[in-house]
């Protein structure tokens, strides 16, 4: 991708893209402070998006005129720009930063004249550890591309021109932009014309390359990152598709099973200042959406079910977990009925006040000490309980099938017209945990007769032991 083209669109270029949607994952990604680069940026596609969240830009293009242009579209926003192709990346003066954002199949664009993977080497070179790259990319799938971008429509025949956009120019007159496009093997030639009235303003011509999710997963992987999520396109509301990555965090991968012993856990997590991007707000709002019940079974509970509690209403807790360590800490917090700084944020986060967390504390019915991973039925009848929760428990299986059988004990006390929830998070260091689908998920729900009622993936930027968390509700037919 060269900058003698764009030079000439710089001054139409804002216009030409504002109606490029954000990706979907980025607003979960941004935090006042964050710092984003986007690469190639033209003149900043996202830039609005950015400043809401108070995130802090860095545009990276090969072209002096595109970063001339963004300013004045910028302004007030706190912005630098680097002038620079992605192949001689002057990563020092970009970087650090948290976030890199790739838009509008930009990547596809720069694979077209470079190699995949040496781009997105560049990119990850701009990232400390943990660091995101989220791209907007055109997936082929066969003979089909899944999805369109801002200049790439898979249904428009080849050569033939299209109007594609209206624009103004300072005097206010009318220009229209044409494109046409040609496929050639896995590349893709497209034309852009921009006319007002029968004067050409400009032509100009890109490439793309098409490449599967596969070669993409490839590519990132031999470039340090791991997947953290995917986004399918959504051709209906002309999004393309999303890849979310990671680069794996250096620190020392905890030996336990799960992410740190009884006590560690209980200062690392919850313990002070509520901590936004680990996904506890979406949950906290699935489990506001459950209605009251009667008993509740919190699998895997460890000490933190109080947590849970709170968006909930139940009258008895049966909290059942492994480690008799986590569950004295359980019973001794119960019993203290002091919220900690996390709680009370969660307490104002559903309206409730200390004496709804004193409700709670006193809910505890029972801590049981069971084995949730071994497919075994747990020592609780069948049809006893109203709710059965897990968070953090079922994705410590280690294949599967596994998952499945685990699943379907902890299920199985759960009354009919019971309800479930819990979430489970993807771990960027443990090598010895079941990959958690969307598939794995829908299944283990079919095999119970649970009909899901919420079911998504979160990515987590808070924590880079973990980079995404799965989140469900459901309910028994
Ligand atoms: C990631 S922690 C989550 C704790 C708590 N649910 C929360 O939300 O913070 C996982 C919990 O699963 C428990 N656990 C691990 N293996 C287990 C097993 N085989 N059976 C029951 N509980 C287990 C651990 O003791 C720990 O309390």
């Amino acid at each position: 991708m060269t900058a003698r083209g764009y030079q000439q669109r710089a001054a139409t270029y804002p216009a030409e893209i504002a109606g490029v949607a954000p990706p979907r994952l980025l607003g979960g990604l941004l935090h006042s402070g964050t710092t984003v680069a986007e690469i190639p940026s033209g003149t900043g596609h996202f830039l609005r998006v950015y400043a809401a969240a108070d995130a802090r830009v860095v545009l990276v293009d090969a072209s002096r005129a595109m970063l001339a242009a963004a300013r004045p579209v910028a302004a007030g926003q706190s912005l630098r720009t680097v002038c620079a192709r992605i192949e001689d990346l002057p990563a020092e003066q970009v970087g650090p930063v948290d976030v890199v954002v790739m838009p509008n199949a930009a990547l596809n664009q720069l694979a077209a004249d470079a190699d995949l993977g040496r781009v997105l080497a560049a990119a990850a070179s701009v990232l400390p550890a943990g660091g995101l790259l989220l791209a907007q990319v055109l997936l082929v799938d066969g003979d089909r591309v899944s999805g369109g971008c801002g200049f790439y429509d898979p249904d428009l025949p080849d050569g033939q021109w299209k109007p594609d956009r209206r624009l103004r120019d300072a005097e206010g007159r009318e220009l229209v932009r044409l494109r046409r496009q040609h496929h050639q093997g896995d590349r893709v030639l497209i034309d852009f014309s921009l006319t007002r009235g029968d004067e050409h303003l400009y032509d100009h011509q890109v490439a793309l390359r098409l490449f599967t999710a596969e070669e993409l997963h490839d590519a990132l992987t031999a470039a340090g990152f791991q997947v953290a999520h995917r986004l399918p396109a959504d051709n209906g509301a002309q999004r393309s598709a999303e890849v979310l990555a990671r680069l794996p965090a250096t620190r020392i991968p905890w030996r336990t099973r799960t992410v740190a012993e009884a006590g560690e856990y209980w200062d690392r997590y919850y313990n002070d200042e509520f901590v936004t991007g680990l996904g506890t707000e979406t949950i906290v709002a699935a489990l506001h959406t459950l209605p009251p019940v009667g008993t509740w079974m919190d699998a895997g509970a460890g000490s933190e079910s109080l947590l849970w509690s709170i968006p909930l209403a139940a009258e008895h807790l049966i909290a059942v977990d492994l480690d008799t360590d986590r569950l004295a800490r359980l019973r001794a917090y119960a019993a203290a009925r002091r919220p900690r700084p996390a709680y009370r944020t969660v307490l104002e986060m559903c309206g409730r006040t200390e004496h709804d967390f004193t409700a709670r504390c006193r809910s505890l019915a029972a801590t049981l000490r069971a084995d949730c991973l071994t497919g075994r039925p747990l020592p609780i009848a069948e049809g006893s309980v109203e709710l059965v929760t897990q968070f953090g428990l079922l994705g410590l299986a280690a294949t599967p099938e596994a998952f499945l059988a685990a699943w379907e004990t902890v299920h199985a006390p759960l009354q009919l017209g019971g309800w479930c929830a819990g979430a489970n998070w993807v771990s960027t260091s443990a090598a010895d945990r079941v990959e958690l689908t969307e598939e794995l998920y829908r299944q283990a729900f079919q095999a119970c007769g649970i009909t899901p009622h919420l079911l998504t993936c979160e990515p987590i930027i808070a924590d880079p032991d973990f980079c995404a968390v799965w989140i469900y509700t459901g309910r028994t037919a």
